[in-house]
């Protein structure tokens, strides 16, 4: 059979609607030479009698030629034709019964080790379906943000912006939100900074990832709040860190037992300003002892400041940065708590010494921020509405922890008792009773409550247990809807495991 007959056989099936033929024809003829019903070599008929055969323009033909060729799937020889091409991999040329798929096996490539273990007890937070769920803890008030002040500044900073931020941006943030960044912080928390020690990040935990691939090596040792907030010990155990827990009591980390633990370890992670879950503030003498600690042993001290602004009983403590007289503090702080989460903006705070190099990674992890919603926050900022919109919302999750603290008096005695947070965006209920922290949520999120169990963020030190509250994000309506929806939950609970518990709601 002489070679061009072959394709004679070929039954091409008719193109899909609207398709454009070129493409069609493309996609047939390949679709032959790869399933092996076009031999390696084997000559394709002149674009003359495909297109008669055919019913199509040269043009057409000719175009669907031109792409195989690009692609490498035929050769044309001048004045001879046009031949599938002979060096295609023979496994996926096998000759097969027309339509069958590529011999090819299934791959059965797999995950890197190192993700595997990653992944085990990754959780991954669910996008928002809606706002101000009882009890969401992750999300400020949405439900009062000014969207439409920021919509105004949003469309006034687009149309001025020059044609430069559509560009490429500098990898370290855009240098007026730098600006801006370094006089908050300095202002508000007390850090002593340049705008070139300031990061900005994709959120906290970005600025996360980077402390943890940029300071720390496999296997250094990185002492860990227990409880803590997974998603550091994660990112640092992602990068190839042996955690280790430290207790937390009511003045924070317990550095003395650290030193115990892991006297030359290479970082501390810490939220001394409210910590998480427990809601404490550091006590001045581990502040300083966690500093000395970290001169002595050359080793970082990572202060996460993720919702620092939000103190609502005593005065604002300054950042653990703001005592640092050794450069061993990297701070992290975040907009997505203190405006909304969608923004996904945060920033580190480097020592001078090694901000070129967080610079440096941020290119090669994903070039720079997105400039124009940078620009966008810096305008947000300088116009004074930043500062406004954080001053507000304190007085107002004053007033929405208030309102959870008197609905579960009223309705939630005896079975747990909430602690009165003195910052923050969350609380404890602290249970009581025999049933677990997890069994507790596991029935109110039967019930549609958005609440996690204490547990969840213990490593090895057992804790009493509790629920995490959270009451920023919610109108003290739905708090107190919630409050009754816990109650009936913890209640039927209970009286499942004692037999019956007194509800301040049944008396
Ligand atoms: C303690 C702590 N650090 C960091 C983050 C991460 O913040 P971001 O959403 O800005 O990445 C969170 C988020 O809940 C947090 O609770």
């Amino acid at each position: 059979m002489a070679k061009s007959e072959q394709f004679q056989d070929l039954a091409l099936s008719a193109p899909a609607h609207q398709q454009e033929l070129w493409r069609w024809l493309y996609t047939e003829l390949r679709a032959a030479i790869v399933d092996g019903r076009l031999a390696r070599g084997a000559r394709l008929p002149s674009t003359r009698s495909l297109a008669r055969q055919y019913g199509l323009s040269r043009g057409t033909v000719t175009a669907a030629f031109e792409q195989l060729q690009a692609e490498g799937y035929t050769r044309t020889e001048v004045g001879s034709g046009t031949y599938v091409g002979p060096g295609l991999p023979d496994r996926s040329m096998a000759a097969k019964p027309s339509g069958a798929a590529p011999s090819l096996p299934p791959s059965r490539a797999t995950l890197s080790k190192r993700a595997r273990e990653t992944l085990k007890t990754i959780a991954v937070l669910p996008a928002s379906r809606s706002v101000g769920m009882a009890f969401r803890s992750y999300e400020p008030a949405i439900d009062l943000f000014p969207v439409e002040l920021w919509a105004r500044v949003a469309a006034r900073v687009l149309r001025r912006a020059p044609r430069s931020l559509y560009g490429q941006g500098n990898a370290a943030g855009y240098p007026p939100l730098r600006r801006a960044i370094a006089e908050y912080v300095g202002a508000s928390r007390g850090v002593r900074c340049s705008p070139e020690q300031v990061i900005v990040t994709s959120g906290a935990q970005q600025g996360l990832d980077l402390i943890a691939r940029l300071l720390l090596d496999p296997g250094d040792r990185v002492w860990m709040e227990d409880p803590g907030y997974p998603g550091a010990w994660f990112t640092l155990r992602a990068a190839g860190a042996k955690v280790v827990p430290v207790p937390v009591d009511e003045e924070g980390l317990s550095v003395a037992r650290a030193r115990k633990l892991a006297p030359r370890a290479k970082m501390a992670y810490v939220t001394p300003a409210n910590q998480f879950p427990l809601s404490v503030t550091m006590s001045a003498e581990r502040r300083m002892d966690l500093l000395e600690w970290a001169a002595d042993a050359d080793a970082w001290i990572v202060e996460d400041e993720y919702d620092a602004e939000y103190r609502y009983y005593g005065r604002p403590v300054a950042a653990l940065q703001s005592l640092d007289r050794s450069g061993s503090v990297v701070y992290v702080g975040t907009f997505t708590k203190m405006l909304f989460n969608a923004l996904r903006l945060g920033f580190v705070v480097a020592p001078e010494r090694v901000a070129g190099a967080f610079q440096a990674a941020r290119s090669f992890v994903d070039r720079h921020p997105p400039t124009l919603d940078q620009a966008i926050l810096a305008e947000f900022i300088a116009e004074g509405h930043f500062g406004h919109h954080v001053r507000r919302m304190r007085q107002t999750y004053g007033e929405r922890m208030a309102a959870l603290k008197k609905a579960a008096g009223e309705r939630l005695g005896g079975l747990v008792e909430v602690a009165d947070a003195a910052a923050g965006m969350r609380t404890i209920a602290w249970l009581n009773g025999e049933i677990s922290d997890r069994e507790a949520a596991r029935r109110a999120q039967q019930l549609g409550l958005e609440v996690a169990p204490l547990s969840t963020f213990t490593m090895k030190y057992g804790h009493r247990p509790g629920l995490i509250l959270g009451f920023a994000g919610c109108s003290p309506e739905e708090l107190r809807r919630g409050v009754g929806v816990l109650a009936a939950a913890l209640g039927a609970a209970h009286r499942e495991t004692r037999g019956g518990v007194r509800t301040a709601e049944g008396k």
